[in-house]
């Protein structure tokens, strides 16, 4: 199995109940997954989890068949750094860099200043996205879906295996939303395996499965 929960738990500090009572789940490669259920019902918690982000108190999570609960802090690090990507309802763009420069961000460390060719690779994938012309725009100046993409192409220029997305259109209204999905149905077409929370349906119909959280385990 490509990614594989095993009897998860996890409980909050002050929390009466677990945020994640016992959830098993199986995603394979290339799978989109969607997740649904109300406010508070673990499905953020159970992203952390899966991406590396956190750890739970009991249960494992396995990745190409290898436990990554216990695999300590830096090969959390690097597997965060190299297969999974992400993406949430409010993009984390950083607004005194250049689209050009967000995209590159995973990798800014390394290429300051941004070399040749890591600039054809973030142009490539900004016009994958369809944001090439705006390369050279700050965050401040795109629209909220424009700014989504920027997140979606700093995702594809990783070369990620696995994007993990938290309500990726909570904050777009239905047209962006929909220019968003449509965008992630083809980059899964590619390959990518995809694991999206949404509170719409029409978005979560148009996933390979859907599953639904209530109060911490899946329905
Ligand atoms: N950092 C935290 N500290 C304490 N409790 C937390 C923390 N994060 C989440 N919780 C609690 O854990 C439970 C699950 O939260 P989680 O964020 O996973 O829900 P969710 O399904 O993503 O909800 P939403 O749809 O509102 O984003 C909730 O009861 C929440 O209050
Ligand atoms: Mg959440």
């Amino acid at each position: 199995m490509f990614l594989e929960a095993r009897s998860l738990v996890k409980r909050y500090p002050g929390g009466d109940k677990p945020a994640l009572g016992g959830v098993s789940l199986q995603v394979g490669k290339g799978e989109f997954l969607a997740v649904a259920g109300q406010s508070g019902s673990g499905k953020s918690t159970l992203l952390g989890i899966l991406s590396a982000l956190a750890l739970p108190d009991s249960g494992s999570v396995l990745y190409r068949g290898a436990d990554i609960v216990p695999a300590g802090e830096k090969a959390r690090n690097r597997l965060r750094a190299r297969d999974f990507a992400f993406i949430f309802q409010h993009h984390h763009l950083m607004p005194y860099l250049t689209v050009l420069e967000n995209t590159l961000l995973p990798f800014m460390n390394q290429i300051r200043p941004i070399s040749g060719q890591w600039k054809e690779k973030g142009l490539r994938v900004l016009e994958r996205v369809g944001l090439g012309h705006k390369a050279r725009s700050r965050p401040g100046e795109l629209s909220g879906g424009e700014q989504q993409r920027v997140a979606i192409a700093r995702a594809l220029a990783r070369d990620a295996s696995v994007l993990f997305a938290d309500e990726p259109t909570g904050s777009l209204d239905s047209q962006t939303g929909s220019g968003v999905m449509d965008l992630l149905k083809e980059l899964n077409r590619g390959g990518l395996t995809v694991i999206m929370v949404t509170h719409n349906q029409d978005y979560a119909a148009l996933a390979d499965r859907l599953i639904s959280m209530k109060d911490g385990v899946i329905l």
